[in-house]
Parts: C-alpha cells; sequence; structure tokens
C-alpha cells in the first residue's frame, strides 16, 4: 500500500483509507465492538492507515470504535504494527460541526472546544490529526470566525491540523483560500468528475491534500443494486434518497436511485471483466487521479474492507479507459446529477 503525504504537514496517509461512518449505525447496521474492530482490523490488514470519521456518526459511535480499536491493538514506537511487521502509523481524521444540534448556526468557540475535547477522549488522543469542517454551511465558512478558532486549536496544541469537508466546487475553492488548510474531502467518483476540472487542479497548485468521499458512489458502483434493492429505514440511501434530509449529493452522489442503478450497469456491462470488477475499476480510476492523496470507501463487513484495500495493488487503467469514461461521465451521466454540485 501506497503511503501518501497529506498538505503541507505530510501526514502519512494510505492511498486507500477507510471511511467509517458506517460504524456509527446510520446504515441500518448496528455494529457492536467486535463487528466494528472486524471491520477495522480487515482494512489494516490490507495495508490501510487512514481512518475517517467524524464526532456525529452515531453521536461519538464510530469514533470511540476506533479509539479503542487503536488502543488496545499492538503498538510500535511509530505507531500501530501490522501483522506484516511495517510500522506505519494510522492517521485519523475527523470532522466537526454537524452534532449536537449545532447546525446550521450554533457554532461558537466554547462550542468547538467542547466538541473536540470530546472528540479527543473518544479517540483517546491528546492532539487530533486532522479536524475536518464537516459541511458547515457557507454563510459560516464566510463568516471568517471558524477559520480563527481552527487555529487556536492547532496553536494550543489541541490538534495538528486542519480542513474542510465540502458539497460544492464553490465552497471547495473558497476553502483553499484560507491559511493552513491541510485537505479538502470531496464527493467524487466516475459518476461524478466536476470537482477534477478546477478544483483538484486548484488544491495540487496550494499543496492542499484532496481526501475522495463516495468512492463508490454510496454502494451503486458495487454493481450489485437493482431497482428494487430495499435498504433499511435508518439508512440514508432509503431516507435521504431525494435529499430529504440533508444535501442529495451525499446519497449515490445526487443521482436518481434508479438512473444510478441503469447507470452502474452500463459501466458493468462496457468496461468489467471476470480481472476487474465494477468497484476496482471505480476505485482504481479514482487512485490514477494525481491530485487525489487518499480515498475513503466506508464499508459494511470486512470482505468489502479488504477488497477495496486490495486494489492499491492493481495496474492503472490504460489511457484510453480514461478518456471513455471520461465520454461516459459527460455524456450520460452529468445531466442527471441533482442538487448543489
Ligand atoms: N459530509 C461528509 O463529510 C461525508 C459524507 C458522506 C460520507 N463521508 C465519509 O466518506 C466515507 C465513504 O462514503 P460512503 O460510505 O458514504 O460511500 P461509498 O464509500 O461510496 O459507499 C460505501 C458502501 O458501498 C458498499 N460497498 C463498499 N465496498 C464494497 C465492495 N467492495 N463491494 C460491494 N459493495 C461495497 C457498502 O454498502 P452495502 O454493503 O450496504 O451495499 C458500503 O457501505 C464514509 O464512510 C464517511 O467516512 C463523509
Amino acid at each position: 500500500m501506497k503511503i501518501n503525504k497529506l498538505g503541507s504537514n505530510a501526514l502519512p496517509v494510505s492511498e486507500v483509507g477507510l471511511g467509517c461512518w458506517q460504524l456509527g449505525a446510520e446504515w441500518g447496521v448496528d455494529f457492536d465492538k467486535g463487528g466494528a474492530e472486524a471491520i477495522l482490523q480487515a482494512a489494516i490488514d490490507g495495508g490501510v492507515r487512514f481512518f475517517d470519521t467524524a464526532d456525529v456518526y452515531g453521536n461519538g459511535k464510530s469514533e470511540r470504535f476506533i479509539g479503542d480499536f487503536l488502543a488496545s491493538a499492538p503498538k510500535a514506537s511509530t505507531g500501530l504494527l501490522s501483522p506484516h511487521g511495517d510500522k506505519n502509523p494510522v492517521t485519523v481524521a475527523t470532522k466537526y460541526g454537524r452534532n449536537g444540534g449545532i447546525y446550521p448556526d450554533g457554532y461558537s468557540w466554547d462550542g468547538i472546544r467542547w466538541a473536540i475535547d470530546a472528540s479527543r477522549e473518544r479517540l483517546q488522543t491528546d492532539m487530533l490529526d486532522l479536524l475536518q469542517l464537516h459541511c458547515v454551511p457557507f454563510a459560516i465558512l464566510k463568516g471568517g470566525k471558524v477559520w480563527d478558532w481552527l487555529q487556536r486549536l492547532q496553536s494550543d496544541g489541541w490538534i495538528k491540523g486542519f480542513g474542510a469537508s465540502v458539497e460544492t466546487v464553490e465552497e471547495g475553492l473558497f476553502c483553499l483560500e484560507h491559511e493552513g488548510m491541510q485537505s479538502l474531502q470531496v464527493i467524487m467518483n466516475v459518476m461524478r468528475q466536476k470537482p477534477l476540472e478546477e478544483l483538484l487542479p486548484k488544491a495540487a497548485d496550494k499543496g492542499v491534500g484532496i481526501i475522495v468521499r463516495l468512492p463508490l458512489n454510496s454502494g451503486l458502483l458495487s454493481g450489485k443494486m437493482q431497482v428494487d434493492t430495499a435498504f433499511a429505514k435508518t439508512d440514508h440511501r432509503n431516507f435521504n434518497r431525494d435529499g430529504a434530509a440533508f444535501n442529495v449529493g451525499e446519497t449515490f452522489g445526487g443521482l436518481p436511485f434508479e438512473k444510478g442503478v441503469a447507470l452502474a450497469q452500463q459501466l458493468k456491462e462496457r468496461y468489467t471483466s471476470s480481472e476487474l470488477s465494477l468497484p476496482q475499476l471505480a476505485l482504481r480510476w479514482l487512485l490514477d487521479q494525481p491530485a487525489v492523496t487518499t480515498i475513503i470507501p466506508g464499508a459494511s463487513r470486512p470482505s468489502q474492507a479488504a477488497t477495496n484495500a486490495a486494489v492499491a495493488k492493481l495496474a492503472p487503467l490504460s489511457e484510453e479507459t480514461h478518456a471513455e469514461l471520461s465520454r461516459f461521465y459527460q455524456s450520460e451521466v452529468a445531466a442527471h446529477i441533482r442538487g448543489p454540485y
């Protein structure tokens, strides 16, 4: 597994990370400690050294699982000791801004200190590796105070660095203008390619790392979904399918579900083979993008975390396949994406 350096702090992150929203149980599966540990361990065994979480995932549950897992893992002075003996440390990124009723306008210095202290306690560390603003409203980003708070948390030694998770290219470009930004987290995948046009080149110019979420478009790019696939009541792929609870782009990348299923089927027929499955194609496409620092596929079971990590071992896609996937997106997909993007 390749270890990349994120931002000017050069935080070490594996090119394939693990998204840990699922561990907080909002996807319908209520993980117990053993279930969560099995997913985290499968990722570690596959070479993953980057976990993405948030205080809001299960109201701290996801952070607590990660904190307990890392605290009980065999340690070397430089970090977690994998079964294969390497000593690459695990970097953990968390987020602030969507928990405890503060969204959309309850942000304050006292509030952020309280929240970060709670994340430190759950993650069992004095200094968070990376704190990301969690899709806070554009008005709050523009208000400016939140950037001062992040700088202060850093100079107080509570966080090593900070970044932002955003929903639109416009927000991303705005965040890139701020001093000290280490990372930008964006929604991007074969079915959502807009960040490639302007945002990623600009981030690369500024030395800001890119963390890609929804690399499988909420699982659409697994290729296993049918129009009648049912999701649990508490799974956002049920209740936020059309953006009823939060930005529609966070669920299936903003595509209407039936359209997304049909597009995934087309991709499968045209570009996959017995050697390359649809999720492998989708993740490899992202790893081939030079401005991407790490991708954070979520996993609902250990085998998914293992399969996703193993994509790092696959050969890059050909230039021809990249060109075709770009044309496919422009001609078949882009017009169907809903919501601010
Ligand atoms: N606002 C934000 O900052 C924000 C928002 C969303 C997500 N995130 C972060 O980004 C991470 C990733 O995004 P995401 O989890 O929403 O979407 P994703 O990674 O595109 O999709 C994850 C889902 O795809 C399915 N899957 C994963 N690997 C698979 C495989 N190898 N084969 C078949 N199916 C597979 C699983 O669902 P099933 O098995 O249930 O089908 C899994 O729950 C999250 O965990 C979270 O850490 C951040």
